[in-house]
């Protein structure tokens, strides 16, 4: 089987869209953490942090994360963003042998698709929260495999075929 390629970056990188459009592109499956956690424990993520507690999401993310990897399919993982910044995952993802590839948007960009975003994110409830949280998750995700740059001129279809390259790239 292909190698597996693990999508991680900040909240409003667009994870969960592009994983989508790059498992549309080369033909495989995809599982995106979040909703397999929200569906598990029967409750949004905003939620699930709300009411039992940041820790309690961490731990169900972290065994969603370890029976997805387990399972061997599908190819293509997106995250929610702070799972690659814990060690415990890192190191899961790191033993499966899978690519890493961070999708690194501007933090401008992301806060901007974090307020327009329907979605509440609890950990990024005030501008100086969601900032202080990028800077010091930035050399986290600096430790994937694959950096991918993120502008707001490029389309979701621009950067799966960019990813699409560099794990090509990264293969030979
Ligand atoms: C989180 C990001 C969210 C979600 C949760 C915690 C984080 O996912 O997992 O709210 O710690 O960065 P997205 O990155 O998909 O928004």
């Amino acid at each position: 089987m292909d190698r597996r390629i693990v999508i991680v970056g900040f909240m409003g990188s667009g994870k969960t869209t592009v994983a989508k459009a790059l498992a549309a592109r080369l033909g495989c499956g995809l599982a995106d953490l979040d909703a397999i956690v929200s569906a598990q424990q029967n409750m949004g993520v905003p939620e699930l942090i709300k009411e039992r507690g940041e820790s309690s999401f961490r731990d169900a993310e972290t065994a969603a994360l370890q029976v997805v990897l387990d399972r061997q399919a599908p190819r293509i993982i997106a995250l929610g963003g702070g799972a690659w910044t814990l060690e415990r995952n890192r190191e899961l993802i790191s033993k499966h042998e899978c690519l890493t590839v961070w999708l690194d948007a501007p933090y401008d960009l992301c806060w901007q698709r974090i307020t327009d975003h329907p979605a509440p994110r609890p950990l990024a409830l005030d501008e100086t929260a969601a900032r202080d949280l990028y800077r010091e998750r930035q050399p986290l995700y600096a430790l994937a495999k694959i950096r991918v740059g993120v502008t707001d001129q490029m389309s979701t279809h621009d950067l799966a075929a960019k990813i699409a390259e560099a794990v090509e790239r990264h293969a030979t």
